[in-house]
């Protein structure tokens, strides 16, 4: 079993203390049909080394590996989307490069042991760079990075738009969680969803020209 706690002072200074395997499962199995849907999203807001998105991505891959494994191009469109949609912030750089790659090579345990040879390296390097955008160091209470000057917290959203085309959107953490009173739910332009309830729909810092999904890299 992993340590809960890393040393005292960490506990002191971060709250560090892990949740057990066995939590973890139980409380995702609050929201199981979530958790095996590939692309829901998932953010763990301080994901120290990501004990929750691991489950996660572990519970997505053995749906993307019993509908997929027959395509190695499938599997890797749809192991791709699993991962993509994994979020988490830390604010120690230890716990997030542990994170990125717990997550890194669970998925390439997978992938290597259902395509052995015919594995790909442009695959491997294109979830890792997924991998990196989306765990980020920072603080999840200012919502902003670590750096000097500090910026605020981006995600970038990946979506698949029509076969392996993709296309991503760049979001500020703080205004994807708007205080209440800004919330256009109060306004009477407010956009309304099909059953007429009112929906906050954020707007994007950034938006990238639509790719394949193996050459996101390229637009950096
Ligand atoms: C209680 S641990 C939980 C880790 C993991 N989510 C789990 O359940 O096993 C808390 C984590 O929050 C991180 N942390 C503490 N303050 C934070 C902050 N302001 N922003 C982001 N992460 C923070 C710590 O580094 C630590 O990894």
């Amino acid at each position: 079993m992993v340590n809960q706690v890393v040393s005292k002072k960490r506990v002191a200074d971060h709250g560090e203390v892990y949740t057990r395997e066995r939590e973890v499962n139980a409380m995702l199995d609050l929201v199981e049909q979530e958790t095996q849907r590939i692309d829901s999203r998932f953010l763990e807001p301080a994901c120290g080394t990501g004990n929750f998105l691991i489950e996660i991505l572990r519970r997505k891959l053995k749906v993307v590996a019993r509908r997929y494994q027959r395509s190695q191009t499938e599997f890797e469109r749809y192991a791709f989307l699993a991962v993509s949609s994994l979020y988490g912030i830390d604010i120690l750089q230890d716990n997030i490069e542990t994170c990125r790659n717990r997550l890194f090579y669970l998925l390439d345990a997978c992938y290597s042991s259902l395509y052995q040879k015919k594995t790909k390296d442009s695959f491997r390097e294109i979830i890792q760079f997924v991998i990196d955008k989306n765990t980020i160091r920072g603080d999840a209470l200012t919502l902003k990075t670590l750096d000097e000057p500090a910026q605020a917290i981006l995600f970038s959203e990946w979506a698949f738009v029509r076969g392996n085309q993709i296309k991503r959107r760049d979001f500020a953490f703080h205004e994807l969680l708007p205080e209440e009173n800004d919330l256009p739910l109060f306004s009477a332009s407010a956009p309304q969803s099909d059953e007429g309830k009112t929906v906050f729909i954020p707007n994007p810092v950034k938006d990238y020209p639509i790719c394949h999904y193996m050459r996101i890299a390229d637009a950096e």
